[in-house]
């Protein structure tokens, strides 16, 4: 299953509700919200007040992506928001483990977030008590940058530690993800994409999600070439 999630980072804030309901009709799976704390990222965008007043189109997953330093403050304010879906970063929540179990206890799904130089072996102890894992592709702050190429050997590696524990979670990859490089990230196992530039920076924001689609669908086909 290929999930499309539109990062509202990009989106005109200034008409956030629009844009939302747009990449909605437009076929986007999740609403990628990334909420920024000028601590952990050098920038700041939103908090809980402003997506609570979001017009939640039926059908749109709120997936919010704190990149916000001990997000465990938060969780609360987010689950009465109204968003579905909570990844923490790994690098920034001291007690990891009670910060996912939270989300849960919220009515949550939660999610982990790796740094591109954060070891897979950080998020070992966790793996059976989360609901999908963040694979960053860029240094996370900022929209428009390029996918770091060695990600695409980190999620096969991740995607290949799940098999071995027989665990079902679904691998987001966020960054630099574009017509050029959604293939490679599904063909090593992502399976959720966030795009901000490469959909809120097209005119025809449903042609965006379509090709963002079939570029994901046809990198999960077999792929012959070593992946380097
Ligand atoms: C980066 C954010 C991303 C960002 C992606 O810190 O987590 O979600 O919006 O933007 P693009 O797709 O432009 O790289
Ligand atoms: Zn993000």
């Amino acid at each position: 299953m290929i999930h499309i999630a539109p990062s509202v980072l990009s989106a005109d804030f200034g008409r956030i509700n629009e844009e939302s309901a747009a990449v909605g009709e437009a076929g986007a799976d999740w609403l990628h919200l990334d909420v920024m704390d000028g601590r952990f990222v050098p920038n700041l965008t939103f908090g809980p007040p402003v997506v609570a007043r979001l017009i939640k189109p039926d059908g749109l997953v709120f997936d919010a992506h704190l990149m916000v330093l001990e997000p465990d403050h938060l969780v609360e304010a987010f689950a009465k928001a109204g968003v579905h879906r909570l990844t923490v970063h790994v690098e920034a929540a001291t007690h990891l483990h009670r910060t996912l179990a939270h989300i849960r206890e919220c009515g949550m799904k939660s999610g982990v977030a790796l740094n591109p130089s954060t070891p897979l072996a950080a998020i070992e102890w966790v793996l059976d008590s989360v609901d999908l894992v963040l694979i960053m592709s860029v240094n996370p702050g900022f929209g428009g940058q390029s996918y770091i190429p060695q990600t695409t050997r980190k999620i096969a590696a991740l995607a290949e530690i799940l098999r071995g524990r027989g665990l079902d979670l679904p691998i987001q990859v966020d960054g630099g993800i574009n017509v050029g490089t959604i293939g490679e990230a599904a063909s090593a196992g992502a399976t959720v994409f966030v795009a901000g530039t490469a959909i809120f920076g097209e005119a025809d924001y449903g042609a965006a999600i379509e090709k963002l689609r079939a570029g994901a669908a046809a990198g999960q086909k077999p792929v012959l070439r070593e992946l380097g």
